[in-house]
């Protein structure tokens, strides 16, 4: 029998700093072997967002405990690696570095390959880490940095549909729970906070909602929040803000998601239509639900891969890492940090910030 692959991954793009081993079975589907991810959220909490300077200091004093966990985890040993893949954007250029470097000398000093890798790549394709899912594929990406539609075509083929043309959808949850006097990353308590509100309380603005296609806009949201957020007196008026914002967003998405069903559908042919949806938003029960049936509805079948594979993280790394590496797609040790990569690469030469309206 022919030895599978051993690849390690490496994710320091943002405030996460992650590895992981996998390998594969007999019909090529990844086996997740190791899945080491530390979150630096105690260290950036206190500025409400990530400070990249302390975010690469953080990755550079956890790096190598987090590849060792990852590797003693795994079963192998160091020397067994056949590939090393690095995230090498888009991200925090000094957070990028740390990975980037570490990955690179493991390889050298192994005499291994080593394999750039593009985060959205990684999330594009992680459900595919648990599910055997067959391209194409449409998938809403929704995080802290990025927020966008994607026909997912096969393995480097990507075509963006739409795309937030300010902030991402995290960042919108985020800035609202900031005004409400919650701790970065705020997302999470938005939902739970709603839980108590009355979600009419408060008519939200929902921009480029009837224009725009399948493209993206929260600034104007995050404005009237932060309005009408200066006025609140009591306790129960920021539970109806948290809840109108919760529903403001769902609506929102709903919409989006019904248009961008539309132009996957004329793009493609299939036997199956699927819709995944990934991101660390992708947590968020009342979206997933709403989600749901939405493909329930139009006949989809919906894919939301499990939450530690859904938030950043290096299993998703290394199995890009492992379909390039069976392609003999390696890197250049030479290879630098991107903060700015675009999967589909057409997409950002568009007017408007990228976006035509
Ligand atoms: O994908 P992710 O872990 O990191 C990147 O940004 O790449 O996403 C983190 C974002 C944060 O903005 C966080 O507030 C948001 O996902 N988030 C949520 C929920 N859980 C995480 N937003 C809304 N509801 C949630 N339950
Ligand atoms: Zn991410």
């Amino acid at each position: 029998m022919t030895k599978k692959p051993l690849i390690i991954g490496i994710e320091t793009s943002c405030d996460e700093t992650a590895a992981s081993v996998i390998t594969e079975d007999g019909n090529g589907i990844p086996i997740v072997l190791s899945n080491v991810i530390s979150s630096q959220i105690d260290v950036h909490k206190e500025f409400g967002g990530v400070v990249p300077e302390l975010a690469a200091r953080s990755h550079l004093e956890k790096i190598d405990l987090i590849v060792k966990k990852a590797i003693s985890d795994s079963g192998i040993k160091l020397s067994d690696i056949d590939a090393v893949a690095s995230t090498a954007g888009p991200g925090l250029i000094v957070c990028l570095s740390v990975g980037l470097s570490f990955g690179k000398a493991i390889a050298l000093s192994l005499d291994k390959p080593f394999i750039a890798i593009n985060h959205l790549e990684g999330h594009a394709l992680s459900p595919r880490l648990n599910s055997n899912l067959d391209y194409p594929y449409l998938l809403l990406l929704i995080s802290g940095g990025h927020s966008q539609f994607l026909n997912v075509k096969k393995l480097g083929q990507y075509e963006r549909l739409g795309t937030t043309i300010d902030d991402a959808l995290g960042e919108a949850f985020d800035k609202t729970a900031k005004v409400l006097g919650i701790d970065f990353p705020g997302g999470p308590q938005i939902e739970i906070l709603s839980k108590k509100g009355n979600p009419d309380k408060y008519d939200l603005p929902k921009p480029i909602f009837d224009r725009g296609g399948c493209n993206l806009s929260f600034a104007g949201l995050k404005t009237a929040v932060l309005k009408i957020a200066k006025e609140i007196k009591t306790e129960q008026e920021k539970f109806d803000l948290a809840a109108s914002f919760q529903k403001t967003i769902e609506i929102i998405l709903r919409k989006k998601t019904l248009e961008a069903f539309k132009q996957f559908e004329k793009k493609n042919r299939f036997k199956d239509k699927v819709f995944v949806v990934a991101g660390g938003v992708a947590a968020n029960k009342k979206i997933r639900s709403m989600l749901i049936n939405l493909c329930k509805e139009k006949r989809y079948k919906s894919i939301f891969p499990p939450i530690n594979f859904c938030g950043d993280n290096a299993a998703m790394i290394a199995m890009v890492g492992l379909e390039k590496f069976k392609q003999k797609q390696f890197s250049e040790l030479d290879y630098s940090a991107k903060p700015r990569w675009a999967l589909d690469e057409k997409a950002i030469f568009l007017k408007g910030a990228g976006v035509k309206l």
